[in-house]
């Protein structure tokens, strides 16, 4: 491989390594505004100018590239900062600077190369900048917002609907000084990907409608997550201000999504807005739930009298809670089966930590709900990745034990007999666990199908309709309050960290079930995300030779051969409710 000098720093590269990338190596910055790893280059902003020894002028870093030994590159030239400011000064003079009432403040490319490369003041006293009159809000389509006079015109947004997104949605119109971006006739901007174009432009010149105005970024707390809108799994990051969630963007995984994510994974925080909180334990008072009243081996004594009101479940302790559900566990499972729901939303140390309760209880009854979703698709280096379940970790909770073993399968209450079928009246015992799996949760049909188990056992962080018809309601952390990882499509596991605390009572079902587990057996108390990683890697044939602390920071694939060992899941398209993912 060649090697190349830049500003004394020698750096080997592969042949062909633009100028921009081999600096970023040797960790030297070349400003650029039009050069983005993923597009074609155009050599348009040419604010990436440096000099190339041999060669008489300067060079834009991002269409120089690197192709014998010895090339010595210099970025800090005073030429070369000459020109640095000079490109700044250019892109200034007709910049609106309105910085105060701008999202892209605090985060912005034009912003931070004026501190750094340009100049303090102008030497241009125009009364009358160009501008775009009534052009400072137009909608590009449903997410993406254009005002005109903030954008420098560097083709990102267009390279990337060609050739990323591969919808070409977006153009130049016009020529020279009223050259302006829009829509092709008839064409809105409304491809899956279409928000990524907010992430690439480099000033405030495009805004997602999702986003505008809800926080200034420089409030915001960022934490490293993934998705939960599909089994791509998608790497992000939770943008929150005090809990408050505020915006997803992506973040860069070469392995799954690059530098992209959909317009679908990005609201997908909203539900956690938008839905009612369980906010503390709840346990129905023993003697009459909503199964009991409606019992029909069980008259009531007066026929002509309307049954009474189900009792309220009360707020209780978790201690108080989780009594309830061990005591349920073992003196219920003579009246009917106990069965165990899991959520493709689990985490794998959850799933890992409810199929040893499933153990415990001695039921082979286990297996985990996920609906099917839109299709959505992810472009990579290697080719993309297509996700199909409304859930992130279907595999992952399969993989830790919440799949009933194979001589059982068709006998088993699995997700379909309880969601779809009359499963759950053959139950004693039903636990649900996260409640959170799709609209199921909140369709009142399949809420009174669970709702036939004589005890019902809900873990949710919403208060959904199912935790409002549960003898035992319990309150736990959303992703983003908790540690722990998801198996993504590719059979690759990924860590993910608690961005904040969960509210009220709420706690990390790891936790709580730790808990529970405990008053069958100590070794189970005291258990967070990593310890029932590590457990769980050092048991499953499948994680071996893992551990949480030395998980990659892009995760690591699997071993495939076990992993694909297990059956493909019965999925079903969500019944149509008003409230989703
Ligand atoms: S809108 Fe943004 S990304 Fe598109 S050309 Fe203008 S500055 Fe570049
Ligand atoms: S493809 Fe899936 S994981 Fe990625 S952003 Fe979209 S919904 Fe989220
Ligand atoms: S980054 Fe090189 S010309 Fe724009």
């Amino acid at each position: 491989m060649p090697k190349v000098t830049i500003d004394d720093r020698t750096v080997e590269v592969e042949a062909g390594t633009n100028l921009i990338e081999a600096a970023f190596k040797a960790g030297v910055q070349i400003p650029h505004y039009c050069y983005h790893p993923r597009l074609s280059v155009v050599g348009q902003c040419r604010m990436c100018l440096v000099k190339v020894a041999g060669m008489g002028k300067l060079q834009a870093g991002c269409a120089t590239q690197v192709m014998k030994d010895g090339m010595v590159v210099q970025t800090d030239l005073p030429e070369v900062k000459e020109a640095q400011k000079g490109m700044m000064e250019f892109l200034l003079i007709n910049h609106p600077l309105d910085c105060p009432i701008c999202d892209q403040a605090g985060e912005c490319g034009l912003q931070d190369y004026a501190f750094k490369h340009g100049v303090a003041f102008s030497r241009f006293q125009f009364e009358d900048k160009r501008t775009y009159p009534g052009r400072e809000r137009i909608p590009l389509g449903g997410n993406v917002l254009l005002n005109m006079n903030r954008c420098i015109q560097c083709t990102r947004c267009i390279r990337f609907t060609e050739e990323i997104a591969g919808t070409a949605e977006l153009g130049f119109f016009h020529r020279g000084a009223r050259t302006e971006i829009g829509t092709f006739p008839g064409k809105q901007l409304d491809n899956q990907l279409a928000t990524c174009v907010v992430d690439i432009c480099p000033v405030g010149a495009l805004t997602s409608t999702r986003f505008r105005f809800a926080e200034r970024v420089f409030y915001l707390d960022k934490r490293p997550s993934l998705c939960t809108g599909c089994e791509v799994g998608c790497n992000v990051t939770i943008e929150h201000r005090r809990g408050a969630i505020k915006r997803y963007k992506p973040r860069f995984n070469p392995d799954v999504n690059d530098y992209w994510m959909c317009d679908f994974g990005r609201a997908t925080f909203e539900r956690y807005r938008d839905l009612p909180r369980l906010a503390a334990p709840r346990l129905r008072p023993a003697g009459a739930g909503p199964g009991v009243a409606t019992d029909p081996i069980r008259p009531r004594p007066d026929l002509a009298a309307p049954p009474p009101p189900p009792p309220a479940a009360l707020p209780v302790s978790w201690r108080e809670a989780l009594d309830a559900v061990a005591r349920h566990l073992r003196s219920r499972s003579a009246e009917g089966a106990v069965a165990l729901l899991g959520s493709g939303f689990l985490t794998t140390e959850e799933a890992y930590l409810f199929a040893q309760l499933a153990d415990v209880a001695g039921t082979p009854h286990r297996s985990v709900a996920v609906e099917l979703g839109p299709e959505r698709h992810i472009p990579n280096l290697q080719g993309g990745l297509t996700g199909r379940e409304a859930a992130p970790n279907r595999r992952g909770a399969e993989l830790a034990g919440l799949t009933p073993a194979a001589a059982e399968a068709g006998t088993v209450l699995d997700a379909a007999s309880l969601l779809h079928g009359d499963g759950a009246s053959r139950c004693g015992v039903l636990v649900v666990c996260d409640s959170d799996f799709g609209a199921a949760a909140w369709d009142p049909a399949t809420v009174e199908r669970l709702r036939r188990a004589r005890v019902l056992i809900v873990f949710g962080w919403a208060d959904s309709p199912l935790a409002q018809a549960a003898d035992v309601a319990l309150p736990v952390a959303t992703h983003a309050e908790k540690d722990g990882t998801f198996v993504n499509l590719e059979w690759r596991v990924q860590r993910f960290e608690r961005a904040f605390p969960p509210p009220g009572q709420a706690r990390p079902a790891v936790e709580a079930l730790s808990e529970l587990l405990a008053r069958y057996d100590a070794r189970w108390a005291n258990l967070g995300a990593p310890a029932v990683f590590d457990r769980l890697a050092a048991e499953l044939p499948a994680f071996a030779g893992l551990s949480w602390h030395q998980l990659p920071a892009t995760g690591a694939a699997l071993d495939v051969p076990a992993a694909r060992a297990f059956p493909e899941p019965h999925l079903q398209a969500p019944e149509d409710t008003a409230v989703g993912i």
